[in-house]
């Protein structure tokens, strides 16, 4: 580890990606109401999201007509259409910074990555990781606040643990956790502040390198050396794409699970007889997970383009238009959930998007699972009689694009 070169922070050091997050993913509290009403219009419309909810323009999108895709039945087309509603505009924002990343890949290419990096995310392997690392760091983490009775759940805990753990996974030197930190998040920024987004890419980019090149040399039982080493059709893989893959990871693997749990804990906590029946149960986890992605899923909007003109419920889709696909809508669809507003974890089962669908679904989602199952069995193990601080405000979840409460303060006996 030591022969290489130590990652550079940003030449700013001062910068400080997490409080870009309003700006660069809004702050509405309820983008719902508004998607109701334009659902209850049609699932599909002529409409730039962004600009309606008053979002700054994503430069990268400049030029192209607009369409915002808001019904259960039309986001699932989209998904399992993957040769008519292609990834690849994403390459314009997300491609900026992670580069060649599987999300901005439409089949063959696609097809012939994911599969080998899916092989690490298998539930089956990650299920290993509950004891060898997701529990140390949970705990670990609540260590420094379980006796305290009190304590904010986004700060101290939900936003730090599931970087730790990809961190860890990928054994990364543990005095520059920070930085990493900083850089992965700068990524999806870019849309917002594309120099620290690029500035951040390359530092990324070339200590990922390096990094590949010294475990291929010394390989150890971690992700990286298994990346390393993996081969397609009797191949390495090229090195910008395990490049642009790990820069993705350091990102998705920290941002959206420290979301998702952070929704969850709001879910429960604010319907303390649903928290109660959970901790009574322990095997009511898996659908309150499930609820909390369905009811406020991190990833409101995901980005498609149709490759030719095609048509969709009714409304004309020319090629290489920017597809605004709501799943945060599509999961409150009322011809789907019925009181769609409403977080029951005892509501009957139906898929949601909350990790969307189809070739491009979430490699990450079953270690997502178990990271969140984990969290929340610690909290209530430990944190005893856990309730919302009356004395503080009560959470609320924020965004426009991607949803996160700032705050979960609590109190516990
Ligand atoms: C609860 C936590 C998470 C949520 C809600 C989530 C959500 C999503 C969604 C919605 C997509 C699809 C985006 C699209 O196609 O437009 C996606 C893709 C992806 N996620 Fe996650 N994610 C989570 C955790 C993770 C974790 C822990 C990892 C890795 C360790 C990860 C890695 C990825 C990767 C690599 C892709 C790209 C897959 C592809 O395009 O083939 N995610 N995620």
């Amino acid at each position: 580890m030591g022969a290489i070169p130590r990652i550079q922070d940003f030449d700013d050091a001062a910068y400080d990606p997490f409080v870009s997050d309003e700006a660069a993913f809004g702050d509405c509290i309820d983008p719902y109401l508004r998607l109701a009403e334009w659902r209850e219009q049609g699932p599909v419309h002529k409409m730039d999201y962004r600009a309606a909810m008053g979002l700054y323009p994503d430069v990268t999108m400049a030029g192209l007509e607009h369409y915002l895709v808001l019904g259960y039945d039309a986001t699932e087309k989209i998904f399992l259409d993957p040769v008519t509603f292609s990834n690849k505009t994403y390459a314009r924002n997300l491609g900026i910074s992670f580069g060649r990343s599987v999300s901005t890949m439409d089949a063959p290419e696609h097809s012939r990555f994911r599969k080998i990096f899916q092989k690490a995310f298998l539930p089956n392997v990650v299920a290993k990781w509950g004891d060898t690392l997701v529990d140390p760091v949970v705990q670990g983490l609540m260590d420094q606040f379980s006796a305290r009775g009190k304590a904010d759940l986004v700060q101290e805990f939900t936003h730090h643990y599931p970087f730790h753990i990809i961190y860890r996974q990928l054994n990364l030197p543990p005095d520059d956790v920070k930085v990493f930190h900083k850089l992965a998040i700068a990524q999806t920024v870019v849309m917002y502040d594309v120099p620290h987004g690029t500035e951040a890419s390359r530092k990324l980019g070339l200590y990922f390198k390096n990094l590949l090149d010294e475990r291929r040399r010394n390989p150890g039982d971690d992700l990286v050396s298994l990346l390393a080493l993996a081969e397609a059709d009797g191949e390495q893989l090229p090195e910008e794409i395990l490049v642009s893959f790990l820069r993705q990871l350091v990102n998705a693997g920290g941002d959206t699970t420290y979301r998702a749990t952070s929704v969850l804990l709001t879910g429960l906590l604010s319907n303390p007889d649903q928290l109660d029946a959970v901790r009574q149960d322990r095997s009511l986890i898996p659908q309150a997970i499930e609820e909390a992605l369905r009811w406020d899923g991190p990833v409101l909007i995901a980005t498609r383009t149709p490759t030719v003109d095609t048509e969709l419920c009714g409304v004309k889709l020319p090629a290489g238009a920017c597809l605004s696909v709501a799943s945060g809508s599509a999961n409150r669809d009322p011809s789907r959930f019925e009181n769609p507003d409403r977080f029951d974890i005892f509501r009957k089962k139906q898929r949601n998007f909350g990790f969307a669908f189809g070739p491009h679904v979430c490699i990450g989602q079953h270690l997502a699972r178990i990271e969140m199952t984990r969290a929340l069995n610690a909290i209530l193990d430990r944190l005893k009689n856990i309730r919302l601080d009356p004395a503080l405000p009560a959470p609320v979840i924020q965004g426009t694009m991607m949803r996160v409460p700032k705050h979960i303060h609590v109190l516990f006996d």
